[in-house]
């Protein structure tokens, strides 16, 4: 297998407005990104990816661009992003971009020229359809609730949404359009930033024709595997991999919702893939399905062994269990209320150690939890808002609505990062923009780094680990025990060393056997549990418990 510095790097991910707020306007902003730095480099973070910083009407928290050669004004100007960038590079890390380019804003430049008139030189820059007032095109619905088409009544015309309607989709169908993203995206580039996690990209090519969505569509929103991994986005995706990346030595993640483990060769293909390596969410979707019910632990396996062992040796998976569009995780797999430290923890272990290169949320690395606000009002996410109101208007109650965005809405993870105990988290000496989780008093940064078996500390830990041998970043995947519905157990083998990763999900102790490493273990590298003496015949873990073994070659 190839190495490859993004290979052995460790990522974390920015959601700037909820970082840091340098000057006390209640939104986190780049001099508030610079100021902890050093938090991140003594992390031992290799690459920090922030989600989009650009000029935008901020419809969609910055995903909805209206200038992608601006900074938006709350984050600060040019000047600065180019002290971080030096900033960032000075403490030997790297800096990775989000690249938007699913859609723009509706109030890019691009789009208001192209809704100007049908007859305009940009109108097929986006998607444009007949119908009436009250005719859609079809019925295909946005992935934020609703019809994906919008209607503009001075030209009697549709445009396409896929997301909010202040997110209108390009048009990838045309040359002019894609040279002019293709000559944005290497102005970045040759600005020196060292890569793009390509957000949404897996909806750029849509099903010819517009055909409607049968019933019968495998997806829940109706349309949206007809905007989804179309047949054709490869012919796409390899132009803009040929124009833009393959000229620099960059790191580039795509967002590749709806794209399984079977169709990952055109993706991450280590010599024809359009990308290094993708954000998949079969597991994601899994967890949120059984959302209501248990992990099927033995199910989710399944799903990372698909993709560990289909890469393996072809391609490079990116691991990830948190990010801004999704609850914490502790709140979701782990046990907030009896395990928070000790599962926070074992989550961390449970996909660290795999094949891929690992991103970390922010906050994630403090074990921070979901939040409950009373109020719709005091919630931010378009996606959420849009649900809440629909779902309002079709009868359904504020309390069942409010437990659904409890449990799976997206500002669970983007309140503001919890820095030590003083007012608002020390986040800012402002209001914050969104109300801050009010267990930060107990769950901080500051308390962490004082604590030394803090969870703080046990990513300080897993990141090290990584560095200090080579079979946890190259190794072989293998999965054992594969049918226990508790137990997640893998190894990771480079013909030299062996790591055997064990993670308990459960509130229970477990005893399981695993002869084939009996009289093999060496060391215990890393655990979530003191303990003086460990039995390997049978292996017994406590709640939630995580245990990283080193052994001697087989
Ligand atoms: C991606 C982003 C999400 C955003 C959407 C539209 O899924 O991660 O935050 O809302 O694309 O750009
Ligand atoms: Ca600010």
């Amino acid at each position: 297998m190839k190495k490859k510095w993004w290979k052995e790097a460790v990522c974390y991910q920015i959601y700037p407005k909820s970082f840091m707020d340098s000057n006390g306007d209640g939104i986190g902003d780049l001099q508030g990104i610079i100021n902890k730095l050093d938090y991140i480099q003594d992390l031992g973070i290799d690459v920090i990816w922030i989600c989009p910083i650009y000029q935008s009407p901020n419809a969609d928290n910055g995903y909805d661009i209206s200038d992608y050669q601006a900074i938006m004004k709350d984050f600060g100007t040019m000047e600065d992003f180019d002290r971080l960038l030096g900033e960032v590079h000075a403490r030997g890390m790297k800096l990775i971009m989000d690249l938007v380019v699913n859609h723009t804003s509706d109030e890019h430049p691009w789009f208001v020229e192209s809704k100007s008139s049908p007859d305009s030189p940009k109108r097929d820059w986006y998607i444009w359809s007949d119908g009436a007032e009250d005719v859609l095109p079809n019925n295909w619905e946005s992935i934020f609730s609703g019809s994906a088409w919008e209607y503009d009544k001075k030209s009697g015309q549709y445009y396409l949404h896929v997301f909010a309607k202040k997110q209108p989709d390009l048009n990838w169908e045309n040359t002019e359009m894609r040279e002019a993203v293709y000559s944005m995206i290497n102005w970045w580039l040759d600005k020196g930033i060292d890569g793009f996690r390509i957000d949404a990209i897996s909806h750029i090519k849509k099903k010819e024709g517009f055909p409607n969505a049968e019933a019968g569509d495998q997806s829940q929103i109706p349309g949206f595997s007809y905007y989804t991994n179309q047949e054709g986005i490869h012919d796409i995706l390899q132009e803009l991999k040929e124009r833009t990346f393959t000229r620099y030595d960059i790191m580039t993640v795509g967002e590749a919702s709806g794209v399984n483990s079977e169709d990952s060769d055109p993706w991450v293909n280590e010599e024809i893939g359009a990308f290094n390596m993708v954000f998949q969410f079969e597991h994601l979707a899994l967890w949120e399905k059984e959302a209501e019910t248990e992990l099927d632990l033995a199910a989710f396996k399944a799903i990372m062994n698909k993709w560990q062992t289909g890469l393996h040796r072809k391609g490079w998976n990116a691991l990830f269990i948190e990010n801004h569009d999704k609850p914490r995780i502790v709140s979701t797999l782990g046990d907030e209320q009896d395990y928070w430290e000790e599962s926070a923890k074992m989550l961390g272990a449970m996909y660290f150690f795999m094949q891929g290169t690992p991103f970390i949320y922010q906050g994630q690395e403090i074990g921070m939890t979901n939040v409950a606000f009373e109020s719709i009002l005091d919630y931010d996410d378009i996606s959420m808002k849009n649900f809440y109101y629909m779902e309002l208007a079709k009868g359904k109650s504020h309390d069942d609505l409010m437990k659904i965005i409890w449990k799976s809405g997206r500002d669970n993870s983007r309140t503001p990062m919890q820095w030590d105990s003083s007012p608002n988290a020390g986040f800012t000496h402002g209001a914050p923009w969104m109300k801050v989780n009010p267990n930060y008093q107990k769950i901080n940064v500051k308390a962490q780094e004082d604590t030394p078996n803090s969870i703080l500390h046990f990513y300080k830990r897993m990141i090290q680990l990584r560095k200090q041998h080579e079979c946890l970043v190259y190794g072989d995947f293998k999965v054992h025990l594969e049918e226990d519905p508790n137990i997640f157990a893998y190894s990771r083998s480079d013909g030299e060393q062996t790591a055997l990763i064990i993670n308990n999900f459960s509130r229970e102790n477990q005893v399981v056997q695993m002869p084939e490493f009996s009289g093999r273990v060496k060391d215990v590298i890393l655990s979530n549990y003191q303990k003086d003496d460990r039995q390997t015949d049978p292996f017994i873990l406590s709640p939630y418990e995580t245990i990283v073994y080193l052994l001697g070659s087989f």
